[in-house]
């Protein structure tokens, strides 16, 4: 074999491999054998350089750096698509194309909306030849070089009698988990974060140092197609298809459904996968099927009369800053959060966002008065973005964060975090409006916390009891914020104990406190005495200790008397317990008021139950399991399940690996374990195992 045919045979294998790893997820080879494949090709064409091909996986690493990018005539022009926001618009586009095309149902094709940049891709006899984004439809940008690093795209089409010409169009954008992965290491080397997805799609694509792209992880799907020559498609589905089968990236969710029934179905069906999915959704995308249909279509000026953009809600809002005040945490930490005018964004209406600590609320730089990025997408707390620094007026006013406790008027004192990145969610530190649970991200990572300084302020004490009633803890139903906060402020409750010692008269006489829902908080208050052991130490409410940490102390103790009595070095040998958090719970039960109130607590009658030994013959006794990609299960109870029966979880696969759960998106560790030849389960095969 000569340079050029060994070359040539190289790209093809490599792009082969490229595709099964990054676009059908199911690599057959292991990284190490790749490498050895893209080095041949590279010293190859070190020493042929006159042999190097455009679409040479050797191009994807990013060249020369451009002045400008140059201009580029789309063939044809690029529509955008109209949207249509509810339903009632949704059947006004229906019937438009029912009376246009005369027929009673029409046959759709469904895509999600991908949230990105428009590009297109040209291909001449399958070769990679020219990209470029879509600028205002008609010229675009040559973003050729770019688009190259793009790993999940292949630059040599697969299969015989490819099209003379075929020009492409898709989407580039960054999956979530790349999105905050990139963010992260941005901040870490002290560059500025983009604000969402698409921005950093955007930003990255368009840079003049193709290198800077090649370091984001970028990836494309391709929805449509623009002038193709020596090949016809009767439909939308045919030509999506088409362009899978000769090795692009198409979105594998897409469903031709029929009328409006089967739009809506799937509509709240995306709707329903939204937050699941591994990218950014804005809504879905609506396309008459029928190639026919659609030239009887045409479109109206710069959009297609035979596709609409079927809107979800927004998650992200512009909202306007009335106010920012300070809530104080059950452990004293104080968090500035802004009142916001209320607006409608991710399906609730949010008139308050957290502003985490002191230096986020620096960093973001918000003012009372501004105008501000919301963001709530899915369950999670609403979140300022970014500050809308053009809408300005100069009347913003800075907030003076406090140098006493709003509360009990304690001065605040600054102190290092304890720790940082526990992989523990502590409790909510305040307000459960703000979202439940995991309250607290990176909150004390970049330095200091301001806490409270108060031993008995009333804040944190009413902090106290709604962490310990929470549904995840005492599971104490009916006990809410308020309540709370009434609780302390009337003095009716002194510490946690005191919630054992309540009578019916006592509640009644609490404003707003009816008989009835004063007898079902007893009677919740009394049911939570029987408890698991696990929830009893997270209820605590000891510094560091959430929820998995719980678990672990109980698993490991399985007694309150021997936790409360451990050394700083038995609580080092629990697992997942480091030096500072041992330090933590062991400076926790040396506090006598704190050992008092535990014992208190067991004299009041509640009773936490000691975790089960795992069973002997359990389905994965003595087996290590390694989880990896998206689960639909929540991994924490992947990991109990495997736990409870009898098998250990590890982080990274091994030859002592005796199965790995494979969720969706599953990468390296997948390509790993089946170059070990270990045991793979689907999420289906793992749950029949459990059953
Ligand atoms: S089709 C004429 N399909 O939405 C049809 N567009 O305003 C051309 N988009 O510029 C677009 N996902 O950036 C189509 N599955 C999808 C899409 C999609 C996202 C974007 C695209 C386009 C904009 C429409």
């Amino acid at each position: 074999m000569n340079p050029a045919e060994r070359l040539q045979s190289l790209r093809t294998e490599l792009a082969h491999h490229n595709r099964q790893y990054y676009t059908l997820d199911a690599p057959e080879v292991s990284d190490a054998t790749y490498d050895a494949l893209m080095n041949e090709l590279l010293a190859l064409e070190a020493e042929h350089p006159e042999l190097v091909t455009p679409d040479s996986p050797s191009q994807r690493v990013g060249g020369a750096v451009l002045e400008k990018f140059s201009k580029v005539t789309h063939r044809q022009q690029m529509l955008s698509l109209g949207n249509v926001f509810d339903e009632a618009e949704f059947v006004e586009f229906d019937d438009r194309v029912r009376k246009s095309l005369g027929l009673e149902a029409v046959t759709y094709t469904c895509e999600p909306k991908m949230d990105g940049l428009a590009i297109e891709l040209v291909f001449e006899h399958g070769k990679f030849v020219q990209g470029s984004t879509r600028g205002d439809g008609t010229i675009g940008e040559d973003v050729t070089q770019n688009l190259k690093t793009i790993k999940n795209l292949t630059l040599t089409l697969e299969g015989k009698a490819l099209p003379k010409l075929l020009e492409v169009r898709g989407e580039v954008f960054i999956k979530s988990k790349d999105f905050k992965r990139m963010n992260e290491e941005l901040l870490e080397r002290g560059e500025e974060a983009f604000v969402n997805p698409r921005n950093s799609a955007a930003g990255s694509l368009r840079q003049l140092d193709s290198k800077i792209t090649a370091s984001r992880p970028l990836s494309v799907y391709l929805y449509e197609v623009g002038v193709v020559e020596g090949k016809t498609f009767a439909s939308h589905q045919e030509k999506l298809d088409y362009l899978e089968k000769i090795g692009l990236p198409v979105n594998p969710r897409r469903s031709v459904v029929k009328g409006l029934e089967g739009v809506m179905k799937e509509y709240q069906s995306l709707l329903a996968d939204r937050h699941a999915l591994p990218y950014e959704i804005d809504g879905l995308v609506v396309k008459v099927d029928s190639t026919d249909a659609r030239n009887r279509l045409g479109q109206v000026s710069k959009t297609p009369r035979w596709a609409i953009a079927f809107k979800f809600p927004p998650e992200e809002m512009e909202a306007h800053v009335d106010e920012i005040v300070v809530q104080v945490g059950r452990t004293g930490a104080i968090t500035p959060v802004a009142n916001l005018r209320p607006v409608f964004v991710g399906g609730v209406t949010v008139s308050r966002a957290t502003l985490h600590n002191e230096q986020e609320l620096r960093r973001k730089d918000v003012r009372i008065g501004d105008w501000v990025f919301v963001r709530r997408a899915g369950d999670v707390i609403p979140e300022i973005v970014k500050v809308i620094t053009a809408k300005r007026t100069g009347q913003e006013k800075e907030f003076v964060f406090p140098t006493e406790c709003p509360i009990c008027q304690s001065p605040v004192k600054k102190e290092r975090s304890r720790s940082s990145g526990t992989l523990d969610k502590p409790g909510p530190e305040h307000s459960e409006d703000l979202g439940q649970g995991g309250a607290t991200r990176k909150t004390e990572e970049d330095g200091a916390i301001a806490r409270c300084t108060g031993k008995h302020c009333p804040a944190k004490l009413a902090g106290r009891l709604r962490h310990f009633a929470t549904r995840t803890a005492m599971d104490i139903d009916g006990l809410g914020d308020k309540l709370c906060e009434a609780m302390v402020e009337t003095g009716l409750v002194k510490t946690v104990v005191g919630l054992y010692g309540l009578d019916l008269a006592q509640l009644s006489r609490l404003e707003r406190m009816g008989e009835k829902s004063a007898k079902n908080l007893l009677e919740a208050i009394e049911r939570s005495k029987q408890t698991t052991l696990r929830r009893f130490i997270y209820a605590l409410g000891i510094p560091e200790v959430g929820e998995a940490t719980g678990k672990a102390l109980a698993d490991h103790f399985r007694a309150v008397q021997p936790l409360m009595d451990a050394s700083i070095e038995a609580l080092q040998g629990v697992k997942d317990v480091g030096p500072e958090m041992a330090r933590a719970i062991h400076g926790y039960f040396e506090d006598a008021d704190n050992r008092a109130m535990v014992e208190a607590l067991l004299a009041a009658g509640v009773k936490p139950e000691p975790p089960e030994a795992p069973a002997a013959g359990g389905t994965f006794t003595g087996k290590t399991v390694v989880i990896t990609g998206t689960l639909t299960m929540p991994r924490e109870q992947a990991k109990e399940e495997i736990e409870r029966r009898g098998g250990k979880v590890s982080g990274s696969v091994s030859r002592k690996t005796d199965f790995l759960l494979a969720g969706d998106e599953a990468g390296s560790k997948l390509a790993k374990a089946k170059e070990l030849g270990v045991k793979v389960l689907t999420e289906a095969e793992f749950t029949a195992l459990l059953r």
